[in-house]
């Protein structure tokens, strides 16, 4: 080996007792091209580098300084909870506001980062203060997910924690009235209500309760109004109870029908004259259908196609309840007698829920 050895000599030395110390502004040390140098303390003696304040020692474009930091650090450590935690059951609907929180044992900054599973739909986790927030969702579910803390030199601690998700009970606030029976479903309620009630709630009595055919709501739109052997103009659609004048049949092979959109539980019907003395119905049967085809009577308590009585006067409104609910979408008023010398005249309402 050849060593190639400094002569200091020409340099500003000065030796002091056993130190030899070289002070300048910049000091160089270097080999030529393929040669070693060596810093060799005595036995028991040691080589010290000590950077000026604020300085570092770089080897080879590595910041020594830093680099023993890093190799120091330790990783972040869970604190708040337990590597495996829960977070907490939440309600459906309810705020989500729950925290993880890891420190760094070398006091620096954690940054926070969802690693694997999902967080509840609806919620997020905030990368600088490990908050998870939103709002619960509609489901009845747990989710579990893993979370990343992370230091400022790269070291990390992951935890798996979980949230629950409990539905919100629809039933909770009683929502069904008179009697009905409430059960929960997914983001909504079912009521099943006893057999007087309708509604969503069961909040309608279906007796008083109208379709609408009133001239005054108008729910069952003209085009749902039809009938046979009209007179002259007096069209279905004028045979709204209430209306100005009304329908008016020309014999016992007239019909004025209501159809309800769709098949409905029918527990009454009502009826006036068309306003004007004469043309009033004395009496009517009631024909149903499901389909708009194939109709059938309503049927009174002797067995044979029950016999309504109209009206004695032609403004009166005279309801009757049917002898039994029907499910019908069709619903058929057929007069059977009227008064003497006039035509039978007919303003409707079909009740049901
Ligand atoms: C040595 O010093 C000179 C001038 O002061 C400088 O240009 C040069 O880069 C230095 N060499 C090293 C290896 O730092
Ligand atoms: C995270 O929380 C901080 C402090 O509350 C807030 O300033 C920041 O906007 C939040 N970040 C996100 C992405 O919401």
């Amino acid at each position: 080996m050849q060593y190639f050895v400094l002569f200091f000599s020409f340099l500003p030395g000065i030796v002091y007792g056993s130190f030899f110390q070289i002070d300048y502004p910049n000091v160089n040390v270097s080999a030529e091209p393929g040669g070693d140098l060596t810093f060799e303390a005595g036995i028991g003696g040691d080589v010290i580098l000590k950077p000026g304040a604020g300085g570092t020692v770089i080897i080879a474009g590595t910041d020594l300084r830093k680099f023993i930091e890093k190799v120091k650090s330790l990783p972040p450590i869970w604190t708040k909870q337990s590597v495996h935690g829960s977070l907490g059951a939440f309600t459906s609907g309810t705020k989500i506001a729950v925290s993880v929180e890891a420190m760094d044992p070398d006091g620096g900054k954690i940054q926070y980062k969802v690693i694997s599973g999902h967080l509840p739909p609806g919620t997020s986790l905030n990368s600088t203060t490990g908050v998870v927030g939103g709002t619960a969702p509609d489901i009845d579910a747990s989710y579990t997910f893993g979370i990343r803390a992370t230091d400022q030199h790269g070291k990390y601690a992951d935890g798996t924690f979980s949230i629950d998700i409990r539905e919100k009970d629809q039933c909770i606030s009683n929502p069904c009235q008179n009697g009905g029976t409430c059960s929960d479903d997914f983001g909504r309620y079912k009521c099943t209500c006893s057999s007087d009630y309708g509604g969503e709630r069961c909040e309608l009595r279906c007796d008083s309760n109208p379709f609408g055919v009133d001239n005054a709501k108008k729910t069952i739109p003209d085009a749902q109004m039809s009938a046979h052997y009209t007179f002259s103009n007096h069209f279905a659609s004028n045979g709204r109870l209430h209306s100005r004048d009304g329908w008016i049949g020309e014999s016992t092979s007239s019909w004025l029908q209501v159809d309800l959109g769709e098949v409905r539980s029918v527990y009454s019907v009502a009826t006036q004259g068309y306003r004007s003395s004469t043309y009033y119905t004395l009496s009517y049967k009631l024909q149903y259908s499901t389909d708009g085809n194939s109709f059938h009577d309503v049927i009174g308590s002797n067995g044979s196609p029950k016999d309504f009585f109209g009206s004695s006067s032609y403004d009166s409104v005279i309801k009757h309840y049917l002898p039994s609910i029907i499910s019908a979408r069709f619903i058929r008023f057929v007069p059977l007698t009227w008064h003497t010398g006039g035509k039978p005249g007919l303003r409707v309402e079909v009740y049901g829920c």
